[in-house]
């Protein structure tokens, strides 16, 4: 292992999702399912999960000592507005307050609108399938922009709209566990547009107000899709997964183009709406072709044999992360933010190496003058995740649910040290390998 350093304006930070940490809200689609008997894996549920909404202090004093410059958090859609013709303005204040509070700790928020959770009333009238959505989604973007667009710059209209359709409407894993593919695409028209949407009125919104440093993206969830030996079958398979899982959401939300089998041309007109490439990386997976799983869109999806894998059964590839970073930087050319990288390893075995291995791609990205500017670690601390429960463990902070007592593992303290210094250092090699 070598010593590696990235440059110095390079930002380095924590990613977490209001569901997964907050708790206190009952408004939202996963508290009704997670009321649902054998819905979440280990029967747990997002009721309480880190009571971050009465801890900020708290979590932003860790954060602290993480030496973290960036965070990335969202807002909860179903809190904000908790029916169709009522904002919050008490949720609102909750938000000025944590972000101001993140700004005075020397911490630039990064804030998602979408990440996975609606207001029930959202998805009881149609949700993503309905076209309504597109129009009530960009009238929560404004409202928040119009509240908090003093505070913040930087925004991610939608989390993983390919994970959330996919899991939502194919496989009826998630909320409202629907299996149809025709609603997968209908939801991915939906949520393009929506994105679009809101990407302009951000903009509007900030630029009325008098700021003119407003930056707006979506974190895309890439998953590197490959031939399980190469065969004419399997390569088929691998180009169907990354069309209907990758292209699609990249494509139509990048440049506004609809691609096949979502559609044709510019339905909301040709543009940049990515003033920044959000890419949520964590693993690769082997496919091939089966006819007779139009649910998973014709492949058959498995790790590698013998491949190092987490705690769920994930291969550890890092230098998937390379190749995808290469590859869209090349098409898009805007800068590329990591918005999400990380493990479950509830033994801290692997994680400190999971991180120098990914980040090392990136100061190599960096060398390659490919524009990474940003990396957020997911997560910040063990958290609520979604179908598989509390089980699987994220956090560089361990957390005991029974107390919240929040622990830095020793690979948070090694992420900690990787912030101060930029990179990795011979002492830090000497001390954590
Ligand atoms: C991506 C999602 O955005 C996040 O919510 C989830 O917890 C992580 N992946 C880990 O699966």
């Amino acid at each position: 292992m070598d010593p590696y350093f990235l440059p110095k304006n390079f930002s380095l930070g924590t990613a977490t999702a209001s569901l997964q940490i907050e708790g206190g809200d009952t408004n939202n689609t996963w508290y009704r399912w997670c009321r649902q008997p054998g819905r979440i894996r280990d029967g747990s549920d997002c009721s309480v999960a880190d009571d971050h909404w009465n801890r900020i202090r708290e979590d932003i004093g860790i954060m602290k000592k993480l030496n973290v410059t960036t965070y990335r958090m969202s807002l909860e859609w179903s809190r904000i507005q908790p029916d169709i013709d009522s904002f919050d303005r008490d949720t609102l204040e909750h938000y000025r307050d944590e972000i101001g509070q993140l700004k005075k700790a020397g911490i630039t928020p990064l804030v998602t609108l979408h990440h996975f959770s609606n207001p029930i009333w959202m998805e009881d009238s149609g949700g993503w399938i309905d076209e309504s959505s597109i129009h009530r989604f960009e009238r929560y973007a404004q409202v928040a922009a119009r509240y908090l667009g003093d505070l913040v710059s930087d925004w991610v209209t939608i989390n993983e709209p390919n994970v959330y359709l996919l899991l939502s409407y194919v496989n009826g894993t998630w909320p409202p566990g629907e299996r149809s593919i025709i609603k997968y695409i209908r939801g991915a028209r939906n949520m393009i547009r929506a994105h679009i949407a809101a990407y302009r009125i951000i903009h509007e919104t900030r630029r009325e107000m008098g700021h003119g440093d407003t930056k707006v993206g979506a974190a895309h969830h890439l998953r590197l899709f490959e031939p399980k030996r190469g065969t004419p079958g399997q390569r088929l398979a691998a180009f169907l997964q990354n069309r209907l899982f990758h292209e699609i959401f990249i494509t139509g939300m990048s440049e506004g183009r609809f691609i096949l089998p979502i559609g044709a041309g510019y339905p909301m007109g040709r543009g940049n709406y990515q003033d920044f490439l959000g890419i949520n990386y964590y693993t690769r997976e082997m496919v091939s072709f089966n006819i007779t799983k139009p649910g998973q869109m014709f492949g058959d999806i498995g790790t590698r044999e013998g491949a190092p894998v987490n705690d769920l059964g994930w291969e550890l590839y890092p230098e998937g992360l390379y190749r995808f970073c290469k590859k869209y930087y090349r098409r898009f050319r805007v800068p590329i933010y990591i918005t999400e990288n990380g493990t479950a390893d509830r033994e801290d075995r692997f994680r400190a190496r999971y991180i120098y291995d990914h980040l090392l791609q990136v100061s190599r990205l960096i060398e390659a003058g490919i524009d990474v500017q940003r990396y957020y670690h997911w997560s910040l601390m063990d958290n609520f995740e979604w179908a598989e429960g509390l089980e699987p463990r994220f956090g560089l902070v361990a957390v005991d649910y029974a107390t919240q007592k929040r622990t830095i593992r020793p690979s948070g303290k090694f992420y900690a040290e990787l912030c101060k210094n930029r990179g990795v250092t011979e002492a830090m090699i000497r001390k954590y390998f």
